[in-house]
This record gives structure tokens, sequence and C-alpha cells, in this order.
């Protein structure tokens, strides 16, 4: 999912572009607002930590893009190609690294990716009808 930033930022482009210059393939694609229940399930599995009420908020503050990505061990290449979650400790090259290095609260990164394949089908799920 780009995030609100990152479609703020006009980075939707480049985010796509970059997935499929290494080869993934995107199944499904989607701009969205992401209401309070989406953002809530999305994150329930950060449920009651501190900061989860700012990134449900922070999910819902503009549009976001969603898609599908299928190729050879997409979900470790791609959170791989995302970066480290706080984007001052994301390396060079990675898309939090490269975009965002200004952001003043690891909140604001960017980009989420599904996290296995769990997530990645009830986030699919979530985001997609009859996917
Ligand atoms: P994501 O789920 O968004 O792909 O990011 P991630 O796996 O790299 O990080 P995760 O641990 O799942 O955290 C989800 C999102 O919560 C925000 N966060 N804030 N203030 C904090 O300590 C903190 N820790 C995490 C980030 O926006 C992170 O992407
Ligand atoms: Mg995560």
């Amino acid at each position: 999912m780009i995030k609100p930033d990152g479609v703020q930022q006009g980075l939707v482009g480049e985010i796509i572009s970059r997935i499929e210059r290494r080869g993934f393939r995107i199944l499904a694609l989607k701009m969205l607002r992401v209401n309070d229940e989406m953002a809530k399930k999305q994150y329930a599995e950060h449920a009651g930590k501190p900061f989860f009420n700012s990134l449900v908020e922070f999910i819902k503050f503009g549009p976001v893009v969603a898609m599908v990505v299928e190729g050879e061990d997409a979900i470790s290449a791609i959170r791989e190609m995302v970066g480290a979650t706080d984007p001052a400790k994301a390396a060079p090259g990675t898309i939090r690294g490269d975009f965002a290095r200004d952001a003043h609260d690891v909140t604001h990164n960017i980009v989420h990716a599904a996290d296995s394949p769990e997530s990645a089908k009830r986030e699919i799920d979530l985001y997609f009808d009859n996917f």
C-alpha cells in the first residue's frame, strides 16, 4: 500500500515502477480512502500499542493506493524494497530510505507491505472484492 504521505508526495508512479522493474506483476490496483473500520482491521496486530491511534489516524488522512503484487518470494522481496520501518534507519535504495528521510515521525513512512501470507490474504480481502 502506498500510504497517504506517499500519494501526497507524488510517489505513486515511482513506487509502481520500482515494483514492476523488479519483475513483479501487479494483479490488482485501487486508489481509495481507508475508513476507520478498515484501518483498525489492517493494523489489528498493533491494537493497544502506544502508536496505534496515530497509525489509524495517519492511514485515514488521505487517499492510499492498494495493490496486489505477485512474484518470486514477493513478501520478503517487497519488504526488502520497502526498507526499515523507521525511515531514519532505512537503507539508501529502499523506498523509505530514498523518500522518507525527512519524516519527523516513524508513522510517516510512505508504504506498507504485508509481512506474511496470512496478513497478505487478510489485507487483500479487506481491500478487494472477489479477488
Ligand atoms: P507496515 O506494517 O506499515 O508495512 O510497516 P512495518 O511492518 O515496517 O512496521 P510495523 O511494526 O508493522 O508497524 C506498522 C506501522 O506502525 C508505525 N509505527 N510507529 N511510533 C512507533 O514506534 C511506531 N512503530 C511502528 C509505522 O508507520 C509502521 O509502518
Ligand atoms: Mg507491519
